[in-house]
């Protein structure tokens, strides 16, 4: 007879086996919590009925990875963190690579679940460049390790949607009344500029120099360590003197912070003190 431990490393063996995913790197409390729920709604009494329930049910697969891996989202997300990066953050980007002559910003929403962020970027990039868009090439990133969201963000429809107070919803949005209520589609203008993939952030590092990384709401669900690993991650993807932006509730340890100086610490905007040297025109970045 297995112990409830035992029984719980055993589901945790499944699903890296069966679905990839290495639940040693979530918090084992947050891992618990999220299980109960699935546990909760198939009716298994302990972890060894629900492995029995996801061995004859594939679809339950799916609800449990779309329940570790929580989703929660929506545009503009603290407000003030995106005023902060339109009126300090985007100038001094816009200001640097004049210097060098370059024309190209590379931004990445990593952990963007459904798009919302990614898209919230772009619509503010191209609110605060206005009549100066055409001359600057803008290329957004958005990424999440469940492909579901990713397919949801490149549908880029919304029921639900918000704005900063000076920009107009009609300029960014086309809405249609459903029988299910009002849709807003992302207009084309805008999903031209982002780019949607399937990304571990545990996986492979790409090394594509961003000047701005979004990973916001990501770390929470992590331990120490891994949190750690993923700022490394992410910091070689990062300019020098590029931007790092973290959730609200989120913080850089001791080790990590020390490729980061804090910028904006209410907004946790921070500044890239090491990277990847920036190429100039023409480079890799351009
Ligand atoms: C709460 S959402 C945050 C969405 C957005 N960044 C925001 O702050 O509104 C967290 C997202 O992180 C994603 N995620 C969790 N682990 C990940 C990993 N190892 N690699 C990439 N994305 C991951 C989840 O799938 C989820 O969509």
């Amino acid at each position: 007879m297995l112990s409830e431990n035992q029984a719980f490393a055993l589901l945790k063996r499944r699903v890296r086996i069966d679905r990839g995913l290495d639940c040693e790197q979530y918090k084992e409390n947050y891992l618990k919590r999220r299980v109960a729920v699935r546990l909760r709604a198939t009716g298994a009494a302990d972890y060894l009925a629900y492995l029995r329930v996801l061995k004859n049910d594939p679809e339950e697969y799916t609800r449990l990875m779309n329940e570790l891996t929580i989703n929660v989202t929506q545009f503009f997300r603290d407000k003030d963190v995106y005023l902060k990066i339109r009126d300090e953050v985007m100038p001094t980007l816009f200001r640097a690579k004049e210097v060098i002559g370059s024309r190209t910003i590379r931004v990445w929403s990593a952990g963007c679940a459904t798009g919302e962020e990614p898209y919230s970027l772009a619509m503010l990039i191209d609110h605060r460049l206005g009549a100066e868009e055409g001359r600057w090439n803008v290329r957004i990133l958005g990424s999440d390790i469940d492909l579901e969201s990713i397919r949801a963000a490149r549908k880029g429809e919304y029921s639900k949607v918000d704005m900063l107070e000076d920009m107009d919803i009609k300029e960014y949005f086309e809405t249609t009344e459903t029988p299910r209520g009002r849709v807003y589609r992302v207009r084309e203008r805008v999903r031209r500029t982002v780019k949607l993939e399937e990304l571990n952030l545990l996986g492979d590092n790409q090394k594509r120099r961003f000047d701005l990384v979004l990973c916001r709401n990501v770390l929470i669900y992590f331990g120490r360590d891994v949190q750690r690993r993923i700022i490394e991650g992410i910091s070689s993807e990062i300019l020098h003197e590029g931007y790092l932006v973290l959730g609200k509730s989120e913080t850089l340890g001791q080790e990590a912070g020390s490729l980061f100086n804090p910028a904006f610490p209410r907004e946790r905007i921070y500044r890239h003190t090491a990277g990847s040297p920036e190429r100039g025109a023409g480079g890799a970045n351009g």
